[in-house]
């Protein structure tokens, strides 16, 4: 695809080799992220980033990665701080947000809400996070991770062994990335969730129409044996009819240091989009394994920052021209943000 101008709403617009792309433009972003160089090269860009949803990591890296390319950010962070709240259509919104801004990040709790503002923007968008739909740029951060996370094992991503657990239903990140992964080969998804959160039935066709091998199981302990990669998910109890339905599903699944040494290979990589559920009745990813170098969920967190630098560089049209304006940074940067 061309990305330049381009919205990005959905995995299904890329094929392998544009993601291939994100990737290198994200590895040339690390000295930036690493606080080692500067770059002015968006000097004066203005970044709109409207989140009508709660969110830490997507809209705080998706700020930051803007700032680190020496943009500035204006951004709304509830729907009742914005005129949505009295009633303004996503159509004049878009009008209106995008006659002040050079790119715009939008997250709503609606499906389609943000194709939908998107038809209306005059500027590009990029989706983060539509409901219970897509969230395409942490499938793209958690790709490069576990690239990263095989490379470092020896291994690609063909070939990948992965068991994702919990709310696959409403899980959006759980979605985007089982698209891009069925763009490689030879897949084994081990899908482990309640009968009721299964992964709708759209995505388990896509993966298997590809020619990728679908086990579905609601057994953790069985599910987790043999597989390169955990991909552990919270209940979204946001998403559901009622508090009490979530709260049947809250602590089904629960991997702690204990299950792991028992039933995962050694060195099997463990990864969370977070927010992890900490609260005493959920724990999917328990406090115990924080100090096994093998949880991944930091450096995913990490990798957001570069993934979403590469996106705004590539939409923009800035990636070779991202080191012309760049330099050492003069202060102290030791022990900070490493990728
Ligand atoms: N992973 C993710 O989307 O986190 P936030 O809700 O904090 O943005």
């Amino acid at each position: 695809m061309n990305f330049v101008g381009s919205h990005i709403l959905s995995v299904s617009q890329f094929e392998r080799d544009d993601i291939e792309s994100v990737f290198s433009v994200a590895d040339q972003m690390i000295p930036y992220a690493n606080r080692e160089r500067v770059t002015r090269v968006l000097e004066g860009a203005i970044l709109g980033n409207m989140f009508f949803e709660p969110s830490t990591r997507t809209r705080v890296s998706f700020g930051c990665a803007w700032n680190l390319l020496g943009g500035d950010v204006r951004e709304t962070t509830e729907i009742k701080a914005s005129a949505i709240a009295k009633g303004e259509s996503f159509y004049d919104t878009a009008r209106v947000l995008s006659g002040y801004s050079d790119l715009i990040v939008m997250r709503h709790q609606i499906e389609g809400s943000v194709e939908e503002f998107a038809s209306a923007s005059r500027v590009p968008v990029i989706n983060g996070g539509d409901g219970s739909n897509e969230h395409p740029s942490q499938a793209l951060l958690d790709l490069y991770t576990i690239r990263k996370e095989m490379e470092g094992r020896g291994k690609q991503v063909d070939d990948l062994r992965i068991a994702l657990i919990g709310d696959l239903r409403y899980g959006r990140a759980v979605h985007s990335l089982c698209k891009l992964l069925s763009l490689y080969t030879n897949i084994h998804f081990t899908l482990i969730s309640p009968s009721e959160l299964k992964l709708p039935e759209q995505y388990v066709a896509n993966i298997e129409a590809r020619g990728h091998k679908v086990v579905e199981m609601e057994d953790l302990q069985a599910g987790i044996t043999q597989a390169d990669i955990l991909y552990v998910t919270r209940t979204q109890e946001e998403r559901f009819p009622s508090q009490e339905e979530a709260d049947r599903y809250k602590g089904l699944f629960r991997l702690n240091q204990s299950i792991y040494t028992e039933f995962c290979e050694p060195n099997t990589v463990i990864m969370h989009p977070l927010p992890r559920d900490s609260r005493g009745d959920a724990r999917e990813l328990d406090d115990d394994l924080n100090e096994n170098p093998n949880l991944a969920i930091f450096r995913q967190t990490d990798n957001g920052v570069v993934i979403r630098m590469a996106l705004f560089a590539m939409i923009l049209d800035v990636a070779d021209k991202v080191e012309d304006s760049a330099q050492e940074v003069p202060w102290y940067t030791e022990g900070r943000f490493r990728s």
